[in-house]
């Protein structure tokens, strides 16, 4: 905009400053629309749990010298204030996982910086052996392994034949559920940790499934046990019920009519149970079937007449404990939206997580793409992080509306990796190959439910108005074993969407959430 080169006559200066003026006043009314026209119709989510980028894909590097993985020199102390302490290697060992590492605020801030001081620049990454041998010596070795790629073989294809980023970081250094929430809004609006009554209530915050909806974009979200995507509160009215989808029932089928919608968020299995093993990659459960389901997802969208218009986006919530060994970015991250986390830890949302694994697959894409940084856009501090994907995601669909917050305006966007093209590739792999199965024996049904399996379920109580029961426990679902549970969240999640289907029938205003009244007969058997 600037006419520091021209000389114009000053008639002529006048009118021009005047023509920037009205232009300037143009741009400024879409200070965010992008003018490049995309060659993608369909944007496809899948968020995975709780698993880091050196154990996941850092072993990879063997395969592609350029992904900023591991070779096996990196290490961490046992005690990081003993300068004599031992030492652990990062090794290519993983395999099944149990139990969960530690991922708390404090456990993630003392696996980042190796104590409770966070003033070190950049962070040392040198706390994760002594965080996890201050829960059980036995999880060090867990935590600082990596798998080998013939052990992830999914992976291994979709990062030879499409785009892995070795620079994304979860959002927030804290756990499952503040993470989740910035891919679809660029904010947790303030949660550091996942509270299941505040989860249960629902986040108030707007999503890019309501700038879409706004303008007129299509949205699916195709679910299974229960969608987690309804802890957005908004994501509870009227007007998105139809928006539902079980993923068994209809992912396959839209997919193979050609009727994906343009924003499609899939979402996997939560309750690990015999028959329908869980599949979210969580610890204990198992990365086989972790690595069957991202097969699936990619073979269904291969086979479809959409995928030419496809982005395909997989990526992991967080780190889950386990070692990485790039320092978490701590200057110049903005916090979304001003809102202080709460006490003890006061967090600004000033740094990010830990690195996370993100593999974006589309046939624009070239083969064996690794995208690094940001190259410092749209400004010198800007990281590839969850709010990446609402900021992409309104560049790929040139939304008129503003970015949901300060985080998603200031997170790199992919967008112009499916630019580089003039036509689709053709040479892409219909199927993925068969992964190893890695857990020995099965799900164990009869398990107490995980602190995030609690969550779902409290969810599923206030979905179905258990909640308001005087008689109803407020720790609902601590006493439940995983089938139980499992049973619950799909009674809850089908009774909740059958009322809505009900009341729109009945005209009710779309943008209400219905609330619903539990008979006795709904009460649960085994609270
Ligand atoms: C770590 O090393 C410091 C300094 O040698 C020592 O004071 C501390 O007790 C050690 N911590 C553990 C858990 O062994
Ligand atoms: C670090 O913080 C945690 C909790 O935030 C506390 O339990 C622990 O004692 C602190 N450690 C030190 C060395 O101050
Ligand atoms: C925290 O670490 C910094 C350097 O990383 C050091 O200068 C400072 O003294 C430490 N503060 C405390 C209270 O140990
Ligand atoms: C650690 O592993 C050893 C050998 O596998 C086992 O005997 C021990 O009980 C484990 N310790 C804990 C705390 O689980
Ligand atoms: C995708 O585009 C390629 C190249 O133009 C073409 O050969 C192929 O048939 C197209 N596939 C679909 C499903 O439309
Ligand atoms: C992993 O999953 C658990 C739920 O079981 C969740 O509470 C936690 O925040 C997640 N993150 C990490 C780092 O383990």
């Amino acid at each position: 905009m600037s006419s520091k080169n021209n000389k114009p006559s000053s008639m002529a200066k006048k009118t021009t400053a005047a023509n920037i003026l009205i232009i300037f006043l143009l741009l400024s009314n879409h200070p965010y629309s992008s003018t490049a026209a995309s060659p993608i119709k369909t944007v496809v989510v899948l968020v995975m749990e709780n698993r880091s980028f050196d154990h996941m894909l850092g072993w990879m590097k063997k395969l592609n010298p350029e992904i900023n993985g591991v070779v096996g020199t990196e290490s961490n102390p046992i005690n990081t204030s003993d300068p004599k302490s031992s030492r652990v290697l990062f090794g290519s060992q993983s395999h099944f996982v149990d139990p969960d590492p530690g991922h708390s605020f404090q456990a993630i801030r003392e696996q980042i910086f190796g104590s409770n001081n966070t003033s070190a620049s950049p962070p040392p990454m040198n706390g994760f052996a002594q965080q996890a041998f201050s829960m059980d010596p036995n999880m060090t070795q867990s935590v600082m392994n990596g798998f080998d790629p013939d052990k992830v073989g999914v992976y291994k294809a979709l990062v030879s034949e499409f785009a892995v980023f070795d620079r994304w970081f979860a959002s927030v250094p804290a756990s499952t559920q503040p993470n989740r929430l910035y891919v679809h809004s660029g904010t947790s609006h303030g949660a550091t940790s996942n509270i299941a009554a505040l989860l249960a209530k629902g986040y108030p915050q707007r999503t890019i499934f309501d700038d879409l909806d706004d303008a007129g974009i299509s949205l699916g979200i195709y679910y299974q046990n229960i969608p987690a995507t309804l802890f957005y509160k908004n994501l509870r009215k009227l007007k998105y019920v139809t928006k539902f989808h079980p993923y068994g029932l209809s992912f396959k089928n839209d997919a193979k009519k050609g009727k994906l919608p343009g924003y499609v968020v899939v979402e996997q299995r939560y309750t690990d149970s015999k028959l329908e093993p869980a599949n979210d990659d969580h610890p204990s459960h198992d990365v086989y079937q972790g690595q069957m389901f991202v097969k699936e997802v990619y073979e269904t969208l291969r086979g479809s007449p959409q995928w030419n218009q496809t982005l395909f986006v997989i990526t992991y919530d967080e780190h889950g404990g386990f070692y990485d060994h790039v320092a978490t970015p701590n200057k110049g991250v903005p916090s979304p939206d001003g809102i202080v986390g709460p006490e003890p830890f006061l967090f600004n949302f000033d740094r990010l997580g830990v690195r996370v694994p993100t593999i974006v697959i589309s046939p624009w894409i070239e083969k064996g793409t690794v995208v690094h940084g940001t190259n410092g856009s749209p400004s010198p501090t800007s990281e590839y992080e969850h709010s990446s994907i609402p900021a992409t995601v309104r560049k790929i669909f040139n939304l008129p509306s503003p970015p949901l917050t300060k985080r998603e305006e200031w997170a790199g966007t992919f967008e112009s990796i499916v630019q580089k093209r003039t036509q689709p590739r053709t040479d892409c792999p219909e199927t993925l190959p068969n992964p190893v199965k890695i857990r020995e024996g099965e799900a164990n049904e009869d398990k107490k439910l995980s602190e995030f399996q609690q969550e779902m379920l409290q969810l599923a109580a206030v979905l179905k108005g258990d909640n308001v029961l005087t008689s109803f426990p407020v720790k609902i679902g601590k006493e439940m074993t995983v089938r139980e549970g499992k049973e619950y969240m799909e009674n809850a999640v089908k009774t909740f969407f059958e009322a809505g289907l009900a009341a729109i029938k009945m005209g009710v205003n779309q943008e209400q959430i219905v609330k619903m009244v539990p008979s006795l007969s709904t009460r649960p058997k085994n609270p």
